[in-house]
Order: C-alpha cells, then sequence, then structure tokens
C-alpha cells in the first residue's frame, strides 16, 4: 500500500472496542501488514500523560472546555508523532477512538457547539482523517456494566446513564451523516460473531486499496 490504512474504532464504553482491535490485528499481521495498534487519549508518552489527567476521578473541578482542550492536545501529539509518520510509511494503523468521541462526547454529551469541535481539531488533525470507522453498536447499559465489572470506573464512566445515553444517540446521528465512512457492528452478539463482521468490512476495504 502506498500510504497506509487509518482504521478508527468507535463506541460507548465498554461496547468492545479493544477486544475486536486485539484481534483484527492478529488478522492483519497474519495477512503480512505492518500493524500499530494506538488509542485515545494517550498513545505516545505525552499523551498518556494527558489522559491520566483526564481520567482521574480526583479531577471533579475539570471544566468542559479544558477537558475538550486536553483531547485535542493528546491527538494534535499522537497524529503528529504516530499517525501521520505510520501512514507515510505504509503501515495500517488502527487507533482506538479518535476525533469522533470530541463529536459525541463533548458535542452531544457536553453540549458543547460542534462548529467549535470541529475548528479545533482541525489544526490537530492536520489533514488526517480515519479511511474507515468501525462504529461498535452496543446499548450502553449493557456496554458500561460489561465495562466497569472488568475494570472499575473513570472520570467518564462515572457520568450518569443519562450523559452516556445522549453519547450513544450522538453516535447514531455521526453515522447518518457520514454513511461512507463509518460502518455500524452491530455488538450486542459473540465476539467471534463480531469479528466475522469486522473482518468481512475490512477485507473489502483492503481490496479497494490494493
Ligand atoms: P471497550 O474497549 O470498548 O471499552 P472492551 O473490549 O474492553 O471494550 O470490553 C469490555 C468488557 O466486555 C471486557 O471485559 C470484555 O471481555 C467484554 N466483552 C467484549 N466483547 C464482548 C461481547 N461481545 N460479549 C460479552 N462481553 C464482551
Ligand atoms: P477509555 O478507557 O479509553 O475508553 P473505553 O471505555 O472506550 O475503553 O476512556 C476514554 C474516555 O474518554 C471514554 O469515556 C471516552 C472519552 N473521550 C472523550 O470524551 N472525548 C474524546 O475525544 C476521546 C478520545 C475520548
Amino acid at each position: 500500500m502506498k500510504r497506509g490504512l487509518f482504521i478508527t474504532a468507535e463506541g460507548t464504553d465498554g461496547s468492545g472496542k479493544t477486544t475486536q482491535i486485539k484481534l483484527l490485528e492478529s488478522y492483519l499481521k497474519d495477512r503480512g501488514f505492518e500493524v500499530v495498534v494506538t488509542r485515545e487519549p494517550g498513545g505516545t508518552k505525552i499523551g498518556e500523560k494527558i489522559r491520566s489527567i483526564i481520567l482521574d476521578p480526583d479531577n471533579t473541578k475539570m471544566t468542559y472546555i479544558t477537558e475538550m482542550m486536553l483531547y485535542v492536545s493528546a491527538r494534535a501529539q499522537l497524529v503528529g508523532e504516530l499517525i501521520r509518520p505510520s501512514l507515510e510509511q505504509g503501515k495500517v494503523v488502527i487507533c482506538d477512538r479518535f476525533v469522533d468521541s470530541s463529536y459525541v462526547y463533548q458535542g452531544f454529551g457536553r453540549n458543547i457547539n460542534i462548529e467549535l469541535i470541529e475548528k479545533v481539531n482541525s489544526i490537530a488533525l492536520d489533514g488526517i482523517m480515519p479511511d474507515v470507522t468501525l462504529f461498535f453498536d452496543v446499548d450502553p447499559n449493557i456496554a458500561l456494566s460489561r465495562r466497569i465489572r472488568s475494570t472499575g470506573a473513570d472520570r467518564i464512566e462515572q457520568e450518569t446513564m443519562d450523559f452516556h445515553r445522549k453519547v450513544y444517540e450522538g453516535y447514531k446521528k455521526l453515522v447518518s451523516k457520514y454513511p461512507n465512512r463509518i460502518k455500524i457492528i452491530d455488538s450486542n452478539r459473540s465476539i467471534e460473531e463480531i469479528f466475522l463482521d469486522v473482518k468481512e468490512n475490512i477485507d473489502k476495504i483492503l481490496e479497494r486499496c490494493l
């Protein structure tokens, strides 16, 4: 591949993104691709420091604008340090969450103006957008309980169910706005069934790129 392939995974907290990314990573490596897996917020040394500030349950005074700017700062670092160079080297980059998370969590969840979010993010993205986004579609109630059972709740996961519902509805709206880029993956199924769907979607895209 000349320019690499940029895949992002989106969904409410606990929707199974990390589980599916691991399966996709080993599938693509077996097919001979060089694969870079990363996550947001984080993925770089600087970004992981920003992540710990954002998710710290003690940071109860953080304003929504501070929160948005921290996500964008971590994103700018990740794009510049890892995503852009990896794509230029022809690698497949899989990112657990990306700019769509800012649209739905900060836009729909926190009610920050979407145009403002777009503007600030355009600085961080610097022209980089995912080739394909997999939206892991599962009821937020089910997703969150799966997740909290396994790891405990961070600052965002401690938000009300009303917040997580708004985020989920935000994803639905985003999918209808970008139907070509965002693929819906019904994630109310078993890990194996979901992965078959993921594989089918990615295989189709690879056929077009190769
Ligand atoms: P995310 O990265 O979206 O937060 P994870 O992949 O970490 O989600 O999954 C959250 C929890 O749910 C984990 O304990 C994982 O083992 C479990 N899990 C993932 N996919 C499924 C599934 N299809 N059915 C049941 N449990 C699942
Ligand atoms: P994380 O534990 O990585 O999420 P997941 O449950 O998907 O494994 O936590 C990241 C949290 O940050 C998650 O609740 C979503 C939120 N978030 C935003 O609000 N805006 C953003 O731009 C990003 C990237 C994440």
